[in-house]
């Protein structure tokens, strides 16, 4: 059944109350536009519901109607996974209003929070009793816990805690006809039947809308060191994070590469920053350590002792370690800037790939040739998490540049799929950790199996036969997924 705008409007009003409906266009606008102001899309109106129930009476009422359902969370999606299509007939279903934590239990070491509740919000709870969540990625004063599951959010803190998969115990989630599942467990063995919450994790919303989540907690730690090391070459810094592996098992939390390029673009663009070198390096390493006893200084001391042969052999020709909390944040503030600081120099095409670790030199090095051969204009920008072998490969033009580009998007595509087929050819994935949202649903159907995206489709028919649960995001259209490699 088709409705009009207006019916749907004050139906929806009807279910949650009018307070938690807008439809005035200008108040929905910022909703309309993702956070780098590179998506955009149109909505019948933005809900904000309170409760899980109410969640689950739109979202019944919308598969009812056949009305689409687009639920956003922080709204920082870098691949246009949180703002509708341009229909404009269909429900915004922003979560910022459930944002409860529902118990905090540092006696079992989880918290049960609202899908609502913004990251910054839920590490700082955590460090109030004395635990650490350990999720931290650059737009956490913004992003949602449920846009983090959703995405299945990597960040800066992978190599030691795992990805956001690997931290939640339990979920619930709002099916697509409105019934609720409450997988809301705090237990850390559960071998009772298909593990449904892993499949939900990661779905970015295209099964369900995850109204709740239980995280697990590890110890605060006590003893945090920080630096920026300064290399030569990519190879060189892949086999400096080898050997801090080796020196720091357990300790190491984060191992990031940034290059000259992006190192520089931070400085610029960032108020306040310093550069902590006298010259910026060809490839920076940060790297963070934390312990759970001893003090910061001597971890320090044991980083610095640990740096030694490295820093005589000429491997490592720079190093600055934080002294102080205010260092440590000032080091950290380059790495987090990135993003915001990129959108200000000019238009970057970011890539997310992922290669096994040791093949990261070698991507860098073909990526490299394959744009001066290709597009001489760009110019490689180089940020990511090298421990994960996870790097975002920025192709940054000037705005100027960018202007005078007639066909934007098809330079969009076969720029990014020249670094794709690299990436491919060494094992390696298009879309690391920031999902497939709107912009990468293409690459589906050229980079993954067709059996896979078979199944994912049967998945899809199984909890959304209708379709109305974030339509035209991760799967490919049936006629376009013909075909895998
Ligand atoms: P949104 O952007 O609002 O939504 C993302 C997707 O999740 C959409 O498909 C949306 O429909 C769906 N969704 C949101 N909430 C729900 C819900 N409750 N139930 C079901 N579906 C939902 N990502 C990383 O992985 N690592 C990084 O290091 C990183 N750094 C970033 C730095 C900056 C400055 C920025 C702007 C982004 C960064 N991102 C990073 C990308 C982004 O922050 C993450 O993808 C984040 O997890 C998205 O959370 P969100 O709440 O903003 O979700
Ligand atoms: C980062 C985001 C872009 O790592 O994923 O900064
Ligand atoms: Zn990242």
């Amino acid at each position: 059944m088709d409705m009009n705008s207006h019916s749907l409007i004050a139906a929806i009003k009807e279910l949650v109350g009018d307070a938690n409906v807008m439809d005035a266009p200008s108040d929905m606008e910022p909703y309309l536009i993702d956070w780098r102001k590179r998506h955009s899309g149109k909505a019948a109106c933005v809900v904000f519901p309170r409760t899980t129930e109410q969640v689950s009476k739109v979202l019944a009422f919308c598969n009812e109607n056949a009305v689409k359902v687009f639920p956003q969370g922080g709204n920082t999606s870098v691949c246009g996974g949180s703002v509708p299509d341009h229909d404009g007939q269909s429900v915004l279903l922003n979560m910022r209003k459930m944002n409860r934590i529902i118990e905090l239990n540092p006696r079992n070491n989880s918290m049960a929070v609202e899908a609502g509740c913004v990251l910054a919000d839920i590490q700082a709870a955590a460090l109030e009793v004395d635990r650490l969540f350990p999720l931290t990625l650059g737009a956490e004063g913004s992003c949602q816990i449920g846009g983090n599951i959703a995405t299945n959010a990597g960040g800066t803190n992978v190599l030691r805690f795992g990805n956001t998969r690997d931290l939640i115990l339990g979920i619930e989630v709002v099916l697509a006809d409105g019934r609720i599942w409450n997988g809301l467990r705090s237990l850390r063995k559960n071998n009772s039947g298909y593990d449904l919450k892993n499949l939900f994790v990661g779905s970015e919303g295209t099964l369900g809308v995850v109204t709740a989540a239980t995280l697990k907690l590890f110890p605060r730690p006590h003893a945090i060191a920080t630096a920026m090391l300064g290399v030569e070459t990519v190879s060189a810094a892949v086999d400096e994070g080898l050997k801090l592996q080796a020196a720091f098992p357990g300790e190491l939390v984060g191992l990031e590469l940034i290059s000259q390029s992006e190192f520089d673009i931070s400085l610029r663009h960032a108020e306040n920053a310093r550069n902590p070198f006298q010259t910026t390096p060809n490839w920076t390493i940060l790297v963070e350590l934390a312990a759970a006893t001893g003090t910061s200084e001597s971890l320090a001391g044991r980083l610095s002792e640990a740096l030694n042969d490295s820093f005589n052999h000429g491997v490592v020709q720079d190093a600055v370690i934080a002294l102080n909390e205010q260092q440590r944040a000032d080091l950290w503030s380059i790495r987090h800037h990135v993003t915001e600081a990129n959108g200000r120099e000019g238009m970057g095409l970011t890539h997310d790939i992922a290669v096994p670790t040791y093949r990261i030199p070698d991507f860098v090095e073909l990526a490299g040739r394959a744009l001066a051969e290709h597009y001489p204009a760009a110019v490689p920008v180089v940020v990511g998490h090298m421990g994960d072998g996870n790097l975002h490969y920025i192709a940054m033009f000037s705005h100027a540049y960018w202007a005078s580009v007639e066909d934007k998007a098809g330079v969009q595509l076969k720029l990014s799929h020249l670094l794709y087929d690299i990436a491919a050819g060494m094992g390696g994935t298009f879309s690391a950790e920031h999902g497939i949202g709107s912009l990468h649903v293409s690459e589906m159907s050229v980079y993954k199996d067709a059996a896979e995206i078979a199944l994912m489709r049967e998945f899809k028919q199984l909890l959304d036969p209708k379709d109305t649960m974030n339509p035209g995001r991760v799967l490919p259209k049936v006629a376009a997924a013909v075909s895998g490699h």
